[in-house]
This record gives C-alpha cells, structure tokens and sequence, in this order.
C-alpha cells in the first residue's frame, strides 16, 4: 500500500483531490467501483490523487492508490479494506487536512469529490460534515442531497413545481396500504425504501398476496417505505451538468435496453451491476420532440431541488409522455454507469467531466 505516495510526493501547482468511497450504505461496493473508475480517468498532470476509504462499519481509512483492485471480478466485487484509520479535520483553519489517529499528516487537499451513494454519502450527512470542515466538495449541498435521496421529498418538491410524476403512498413505522390505497395504486405496485438506491430492497408486486413480503424487504432498509403505482415506458436516463459559469446543460438520453430480461424482472441490482444484462441506447432513439422536452424536465429537475454540480435525472417516457422517476445527486461513475457515459456522448470526454466537476469549485465554494 503506497501511503507514502500521498504523503512523499508534494507535486507543487497539481491539485490535491480526496476521492473518498465506500460507506455505510448498502451501495458501498458501487461507491468502491466508481471510485476506481475515477482514479484511473483523473488526469495526472493536473491532480494528484488522494483515496480516502469508508468501511462498511463507517471508519475512514487510507484508500486503495490502484484502481485495478477496485474492479468487480467474476462477480465480486471490492469493498474498503482498513489500512490505517484517518480523520478529516473539522478545524476550517485546517481545511481539508486529513491526520492519523496519532497526529500525523497524510494529506492535506484542496477539494473532496465524495463518490458516496446512499444513506451517509448522497444524504447530505457527509456534505453537512465537508461544510462543518471548510473544505470544497464536488457535487450539491445538504439540503438538496437530502431531499433527492428521500424518494417521498423528491416527488414533493418536483411535483410541486408542476413536474409530472407517478402515484405514491409512503407508509412509516408499521402502517400498511388501505383498501382505498390499493385502489388508487391498483396493480401492479413497486415497494421501495423511502432512502435507497441501486435498486436495493425494491420489489415489483404484482398481487396483494406478495405485498407483506416486499414490506418486509424494503424494511430491512428503510423504516420509511414508498409504495407506487408501476409506470409503463420506456426508461430513459438524462446526465445534467452545471458548468463553472452556472450555465446547465442537459446530455444526450440514454434509454435502457432489456431491463426485464434479468432474473429480477426489472432493472434490479443484479441486472444492472452483475449479470451484463442491460444494454444502452445513446442517444435514446425518441423523437425530436420528446427528446428536447426530457431535456428540459432534468434541468427543471436540477433546479427543483436545487442540485449543484451534476444529477442524473431519471425518467419513464409514456404513451402519454415523460414522467420523473428519481434525481441522483452523486450518480454512479463506474465503467458501464449511464451518467459518464451520456456525457461522453454529449462530447464531454470522463477526464474532461471530472476536470470540470472539480475545478469549478476552486477556490473555495
Ligand atoms: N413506478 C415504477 N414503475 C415502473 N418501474 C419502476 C417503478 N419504480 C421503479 N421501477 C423499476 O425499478 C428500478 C429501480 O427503481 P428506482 O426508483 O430507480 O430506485 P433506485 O433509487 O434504487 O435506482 C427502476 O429503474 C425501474 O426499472
Ligand atoms: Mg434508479
């Protein structure tokens, strides 16, 4: 492990970035991928990196300096090994220093990109930490995180500003679905945690029968669960990138190929990070028209919940036109995740993305 890379190489005028990953969400190995892909697209003449790892426990630790070891092979894939523990400084005098549990520096950096999906990385917890701290941050604030990572707010906040989205219920605590919910959802019916992502603890149900089980599941991670009616489109994925100057641009659409031809039925965890499964169609082969009119709606989105930097914004495209399924505020950067890759096709190379995610926000936010 090259602890000292981080430590013994000063590269004057490069800028130092933490990739930090991981976490305590289910979406830890994602986060590890990610991260791995973005250590291998940082361009080395002008950043130096620095990894910075969560484990599953929540303990940061020196981070893993090959990309190589942060690939999923045969189906397996990396978590966060502890190497040595260190903590971020919450002294703004000392922003963005990184010290050993005995003092000692291990960098000290100029900006933090927090690949983190998930509860305590894309929920604004970590956001709130970088801004107790004083050090910039790649990617949208606290509120925003919030609220983009809570399935019931999202829908709030965008159906507030007049953005079409599906019927929901959200059940807390034990409540179940009345008879009159039921009949408003009808069938069949998606169970999720209120706060997940990669479609973990996600159930489609397609009889009342199946309903306590999919209950159960998506309680195992989130006491909060949305319940919503299935939405019958194709599913088509929009990048939105926030440049330097603030202007917004929407990529070119993505739009999934296949998501039922997993064993899920859906575009579940397995189809989408193990079983090679799903295939893109970049750009989405929509007309004109519905194309511009998605485009519009993921900067709409972006601006609703007040995202900053970058979101993927997610949609169902109807019979009866677009509909807003969920906002990403910290979306997946592994090899085959949609958000690099509609903006490489839009003619934002991954290192170029990456350059532009991080220096906009040097010197301090
Ligand atoms: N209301 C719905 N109608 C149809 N399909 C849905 C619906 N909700 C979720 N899905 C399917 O489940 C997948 C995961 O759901 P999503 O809400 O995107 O959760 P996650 O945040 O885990 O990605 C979607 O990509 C889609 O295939
Ligand atoms: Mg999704």
């Amino acid at each position: 492990m090259a602890v000292d890379s981080a430590l013994g190489h000063e590269a004057p005028g490069k800028i130092k970035v933490a990739i930090v990953y991981g976490g305590r969400s289910s979406e830890h190995e994602v986060s590890c991928v990610s991260a791995g892909a973005i250590l291998s697209h940082l361009d080395p003449e002008r950043f130096e990196c620095v990894p910075v790892g969560i484990t599953k426990d929540g303990v940061w630790t020196v981070g893993e300096f090959d990309p190589e070891k942060l690939r999923t092979v045969d189906r397996v894939m990396p978590q966060v090994e502890m190497v040595r523990e260190v903590t971020l400084s919450l002294n703004p005098n000392r922003a963005g220093e990184f010290r050993f549990t005995d003092g000692e520096l291990y960098a000290k950096v100029d900006v933090i990109f927090p690949v983190l999906h998930g509860p305590y990385g894309e929920d604004g917890t970590v956001q709130g930490l970088f801004e107790l701290s004083g050090v910039p941050y790649v990617g949208t604030g606290v509120l925003s995180s919030a609220c983009g990572m809570d399935k019931e707010f999202t829908k709030k906040l965008l159906a507030a500003e007049g953005l079409p989205v599906g019927k929901e219920v959200i059940l807390r605590g034990n409540q179940e679905l009345t008879q009159a919910d039921k009949d408003l959802l009808g069938l069949p019916v998606y169970v999720k945690p209120a706060r997940g992502g990669s479609s973990i603890g996600i159930s489609r149900v397609t009889s009342w029968e199946e309903l306590p089980a999919a209950m159960a599941y998506a309680r195992e991670y989130d006491h909060k669960v949305i319940v919503e009616s299935e939405i019958v489109g194709e599913e088509v994925e929009c990048g939105v990138l926030e440049k330097a100057d603030g202007t917004i641009v929407s990529s070119v659409l993505a739009q999934l190929a296949d998501t039922h031809g997993g064993a899920e039925g859906f575009y579940g965890f397995d189809t989408k990070y193990l079983d090679s499964v799903v295939t893109a169609h970049i750009p989405a082969p929509l007309d004109a028209e519905t194309t511009k009119q998605v485009q519009l709606l993921a900067a709409d989105a972006f601006r609703a919940l007040n995202c900053h930097g970058l979101a993927r914004v997610d949609f169902f495209v109807t019979a009866n036109g677009p509909v807003l399924n969920e906002v990403n505020t910290m979306p997946g950067f592994t090899p085959i995740s949609m958000y690099p890759k509609v903006m490489e096709a839009s003619g934002i190379a991954y290192a170029d993305l990456l350059a532009i995610l991080i220096e906009r926000e040097l010197p301090a936010r």
